[in-house]
């Protein structure tokens, strides 16, 4: 496919399409002291030096962005309930929480905006991460009395539900890479676990949810990386081992009921958990290239880099993000389309705080989703990753991932031409060749 081409015609996208945005509690929320992320920001690993503060101050004031998105012709929206927040201590709900929640749901309802709610996008309670989290062999019990609390009370206002966000980066990330709370390095074995014992977690949910609300539609949010090998031979190895431990460890254990040897070995999952979700939804952003580097043995033996050619948006403090690889979908959606469930991208997009080629990777991601519905793939909303520029975890305010640019200080928002480009396809329900001229940037990135 010649991404640098323009469209020769019209893209219509199914009646009912989703165009939504998606969010994290920890990200936007502001004001919370009760989760490991605030002990590990208060410990100083935000690499930026930031703290999430007010954040973008959903907490008090989420309204504001549920008017851009309603202004924007959004028709959906994916947020997170923030655990700490509803179960302060163990076994103490606090009523005020979900009160607030039930307003944000309330209020995206009445701006006819679909809700998809997340119970646990990487925070959690402190509490919780002091018995250990999901190393811990009674976390999915505590987690599916998490989940029906949360369902018993918010369940008349929302009918989706994702159990986990990326349960392949919350593992990688904290027990691998050392990037998130507890902040491990090299822990192969454990994060295999976490991942584990999250599925079981996630099977619980998935029933408890059936049980509260026959209705409900219930997945999690897998994230996808290509990696790219930069040669034949070891190299063309070491992409496809990380392939199999980072992309399709969890995939596998919901789509066979098990993690397929040597993973099992570290997996606890039975074959009840196979097949058990409704939907599949995907975080895509980036292709990685991928050396055989025997110097690695903590990562596999693969050196994971983006050559300085590549299209990229801005980098981190101390490393890029990756490479904009807008058929990062395609490879995706195609590998979950064998599950047989219906697929919605739920994130993707690019930090881009001057927004250079954010519209360009908007476009063609979208041309991408066309061809592939074309194709037969039973894909049914876009989420772009995100509304409002968030606390970007570890990399703190350094890294812009909002339609919306925020100042975090003065609380002011100003649109992005993304922004305009992403209006223009979701209040049309598609993209035709004159707002894809309009926007298709001069230099290909
Ligand atoms: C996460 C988000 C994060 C985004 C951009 C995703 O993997 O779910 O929380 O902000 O990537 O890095």
């Amino acid at each position: 496919m010649d991404l640098k081409s323009n469209i020769p015609k019209r893209l219509d996208f199914p009646g009912g399409f989703l165009w939504g945005v998606s969010t994290a509690a920890h990200q936007v929320e502001g004001g919370n002291d009760n989760s490991q992320w605030s002990d590990w920001e208060r410990a100083g690993h935000i690499r930026s030096g930031d703290y999430s503060g007010n954040a973008c101050d959903w907490w008090n004031n989420a309204e504001r962005d549920f008017d851009i998105a309603r202004d924007m012709g959004l028709n959906a929206l994916r947020f997170s309930v923030e655990w700490s927040r509803i179960e302060p201590e163990a076994g103490r709900w606090d009523p005020q929480a979900m009160h607030r929640y039930r307003e944000l749901l309330q209020g995206l309802h009445q701006r006819g905006i679909r809700p998809i709610v997340c119970l646990h996008h990487f925070s959690h309670p402190r509490w919780f991460e002091q018995q250990g989290a999901f190393l811990n062999p009674k976390a999915p019990a505590i987690f599916e009395r998490f989940t029906r609390h949360v369902v018993e009370s918010l369940g008349d206002l929302c009918q989706q539900w994702l159990t986990f966000n990326e349960p392949n980066v919350y593992s990688a990330f904290g027990y691998v890479m050392g990037e998130f709370p507890p902040g491990r390095t090299g822990e192969i074995g454990n994060a295999l676990r976490v991942n584990s014992t999250q599925a079981r977690a996630h099977l619980l949910a998935y029933h408890a949810i059936h049980e509260l609300q026959p209705a409900a539609q219930v997945g999690w949010a897998q994230h996808f990386v290509v990696f790219h090998p930069v040669g034949v031979g070891a190299h063309r190895w070491v992409a496809s081992l990380l392939n199999q431990v980072f992309n399709e460890g969890f995939l596998r254990l919901i789509e066979q009921g098990h993690a397929g040897f040597p993973f099992s070995l570290f997996d606890g999952a039975g074959h009840d958990l196979q097949g058990a979700c409704d939907f599949v939804g995907l975080n895509v952003y980036s292709r990685f290239h991928v050396a055989f580097d025997l110097r690695i043995p903590s990562q596999l033996f693969g050196h994971i880099f983006v050559p300085a050619h590549v299209p990229q948006g801005d980098s981190g403090v101390e490393k890029p993000y990756g490479e904009a690889y807008p058929l990062a979908v395609r490879v995706a959606v195609e590998r979950a389309s064998r599950l047989g469930k219906p697929i919605y991208i739920l994130e993707n997009g690019v930090p881009d705080a001057q927004d250079r080629i954010r519209p360009w990777l908007i476009l063609n991601v979208i041309k991408e989703l066309h061809r592939l519905i074309c194709e037969g793939h039973d894909i049914r909303g876009y989420f772009h990753w995100t509304l409002t520029d968030n606390f970007e975890w570890t990399e703190g305010w350094k890294l812009r991932f909002g339609l919306v640019a925020l100042d975090p200080v003065t609380q002011q928002r100003r649109l992005r031409n993304s922004a305009h480009l992403y209006r223009e396809i979701a209040s049309s329900n598609g993209l035709s060749p004159e707002v894809a001229g309009k926007y298709w940037p001069v230099v290909i990135p």
